[in-house]
């Protein structure tokens, strides 16, 4: 036998022992340990078989190599295709579901940006003692307006900016008679926050919308003071937007409160370069001491009870916290838009 015939038959006997252990192989890292076992390119069974080239004459080399490199196909095709059948194993298992397929990103749903902002509101006044209140959104010009120290022939009662129904009842323009109601349900002391939608006969544009939610709080018991309001609100403001919040006070005027205020808040943010910015002063909410007249149309003793309340627009709130400038965006149902504010 020429040294020719004898260098194929070692190929051919390590074809045959190397398809053998492909065969025997039962996961990807034994059938790695084949290919090197074989085809390595130093130690490998194959390339020490080559080695032996070199004592050739320039003819009998290319019979050799050309069947090295037959059995290197084989061997190499054969690995390939023992690692997809491994792998078909791995990802269907016995159930035949194949674990390997990309999720199809099934999306839960989630909650509307102003609903988180009013929820994480309520979670602060809860914090602090609140219980809830609610009340209907048709109301009667007696809750919506005179109740609260408003007579019918103020500009807020007018039909250019109220939603009437028939007979005295209207959609409610605010959350405020919500307190009319909890004080006529409820003896002090009173502590409660009412969420919910009220109605006016705004144009649709980059600030008002024609329903809106708003979030009332009322503190009634003896001897509650404008410090109280002060202290309760501030304290609000740093736990909803941080330690760092300033808080101002300016005088306002609402029919329902004595004195009024508006409420801003200036706070304090890190920019991507880890500089501190401060905001322009924001106005947050209206506030103020319950009226002495809107106690009593709530059927309490004003010389014994005090207390203040406060309306805050979380429309308004989850603008300037997700820097959105238009409301509207809040309302055209884009789901591009709204799934931003998802969680996952
Ligand atoms: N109801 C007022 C408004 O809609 C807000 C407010 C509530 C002001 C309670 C003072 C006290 O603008």
């Amino acid at each position: 036998m020429s040294d020719v015939d004898s260098l194929i038959g070692q190929l051919q006997s390590l074809e045959q022992q190397a398809l053998e252990a492909v065969g025997a192989a039962s996961d990807p890292a034994a059938l790695e340990a084949v290919r090197i076992e074989f085809l390595g390119r130093k130690e490998g069974r194959i390339s020490g078989v080559l080695r032996g080239l070199g004592s050739m004459s320039a003819e009998e080399r290319p019979r050799v190599g050309a069947e090295a490199n037959r059995v290197k196909e084989v061997l190499e095709s054969s690995l390939e295709a023992r690692i997809e059948a491994l792998n078909a194993q791995v990802s269907t298992g016995a159930s035949g579901v194949d674990l390997t397929l990309p999720g199809r990103g099934q999306w839960r749903g989630g909650l509307h940006p102003i609903s988180q902002v009013m929820d994480e509101i309520w979670q602060v006044f809860q914090a602090m003692g609140f219980s809830r209140a609610r009340g209907p959104e048709v109301e009667s010009e007696w809750y919506n307006f005179e109740a609260l120290n408003t007579p019918l022939d103020h500009p807020a009662a007018d039909e250019q900016d109220t939603l009437y129904l028939r007979d005295g009842f209207l959609l409610r323009s605010h959350t405020s008679p919500v307190q009319v109601r909890t004080m006529q349900a409820h003896a002090p002391p009173i502590r409660v926050l009412a969420p919910g939608w009220v109605y006016r006969r705004d144009t649709y544009d980059a600030t008002h919308t024609p329903a809106f939610a708003q979030i009332e709080g009322l503190v009634i018991d003896e001897g509650v003071s404008f410090i109280d309001l002060r202290a309760t609100l501030a304290e609000f403001a740093r736990r909803f937007w941080g330690p760092g919040t300033r808080v101002r006070f300016r005088p306002s005027f609402f029919p329902f409160t004595e004195p009024s205020v508006e409420v801003d808040v200036k706070r304090t943010l890190t920019g991507p370069d880890g500089e501190e910015r401060e905001t322009d002063w924001l106005e947050i909410m209206g506030a103020g001491m319950v009226d002495p007249a809107v106690l009593e149309a709530a059927g309490l003793d004003s010389e014994r009870y005090t207390g203040f309340a406060f309306g805050m627009g979380p429309g308004r709130i989850a603008m300037l916290r997700y820097g959105v400038d238009d409301l509207r965006t809040f309302f055209d149902n884009d789901m591009r838009f709204l799934a931003r504010y998802q969680d996952d």
